[in-house]
């Protein structure tokens, strides 16, 4: 089998990291990314996720930079091809929460949140548009939020709702455009999901215990179990299901 080229957005930490862990393989490469903190001060996190997956026998090319600039989603995907000679995978993970209700929120939040969830994936998927339909198993997840749709104790992202509900509008309608050319296309929503130290949290530690405690598996979603789910939309055996957004979230969106 010809290698695979997957490129994650946001690896160095949480959800990013654990699915470069959990691809990581020989025969696989990987373009990893994150912006690397606001002053380059967690790019040695990065690293050492690439220095796992190369353990892991995965080809690991690694590369920062801040989605804010429309520029830097453009490059990364012009340097897996660069790189590999083709992409074939492409996992829109970085992002961040914004816990401000409307009256707090600017309109510079709202436009911050969109430029780096909503216009990334954009400019993400419109670079790898043709890598996407020349591969013979070009995959999209997007990783989205419950915010879209809920506000479980009260806790408010209305920015953060805006932009990951539009990256799945998104989502969705892309699907439809590359589906006769093989290519799916869905969405993994997470609840709320265990942060690393070095994660960005818009919650305090007392909101995320209470926040295990309203879920009604009564724990936080481990890094792990989201990458699972996106682990099997990269995956052959997920050919024929696209446009679609797979919660995992322990039944938090079923109270
Ligand atoms: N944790 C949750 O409860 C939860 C729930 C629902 C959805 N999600 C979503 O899941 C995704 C991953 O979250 P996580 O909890 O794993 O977060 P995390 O550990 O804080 O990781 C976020 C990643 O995104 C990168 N990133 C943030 N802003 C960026 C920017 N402007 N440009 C480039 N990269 C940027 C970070 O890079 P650096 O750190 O290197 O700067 C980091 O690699 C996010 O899209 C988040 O909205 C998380």
């Amino acid at each position: 089998m010809d290698q695979r080229v997957t490129l994650i957005t946001g690896a160095s930490s949480g959800i990013g990291a654990a699915v470069a862990r959990r691809i990581a393989a020989a025969g696989e490469s990987l373009v990893l990314h994150a912006r690397g903190g606001p002053d380059g001060e967690k790019i040695p996190l990065l690293e050492a996720v690439a220095e796992q997956a190369r353990e892991a026998g995965a080809n690991v090319q690694v590369m920062t930079g801040d989605l804010r600039h429309p520029d830097v989603a453009i490059g990364l995907v012009d340097e897996a091809v660069e790189t590999f000679g083709h992409l074939d995978r492409l996992v829109s993970n970085a992002g961040f929460a914004l816990n401000k209700p409307v009256g707090e929120m600017t309109r510079e939040d709202l436009d911050h949140s969109h430029t780096v969830i909503t216009g990334a994936f954009f400019e993400l998927v419109t670079a790898a548009l043709p890598h996407l339909i020349a591969s013979d198993c070009g995959r999209v997840v997007a990783i989205s939020s419950f915010v879209v749709d809920q506000v479980p104790g009260g806790r408010m992202f209305p920015a953060t709702a805006a932009a990951k509900g539009a990256m799945q509008a998104m989502a969705r309608t892309f699907a439809i455009q590359v589906a006769g050319d093989g290519v799916t296309v869905n969405c993994v929503a997470p609840g709320f999901t265990e942060k690393e130290t070095s994660g960005h949290s818009a919650l305090s530690h007392s909101s995320w215990k209470a926040a295990a405690d309203m879920t009604p598996d009564r724990r936080l979603a481990k890094p792990a179990d989201i990458a699972a789910a996106v682990a099997f939309f990269l995956s052959d055996e997920a050919a024929h299901i696209t446009g679609q957004t797979l919660r995992v979230d322990g039944g938090l969106s079923l109270i």
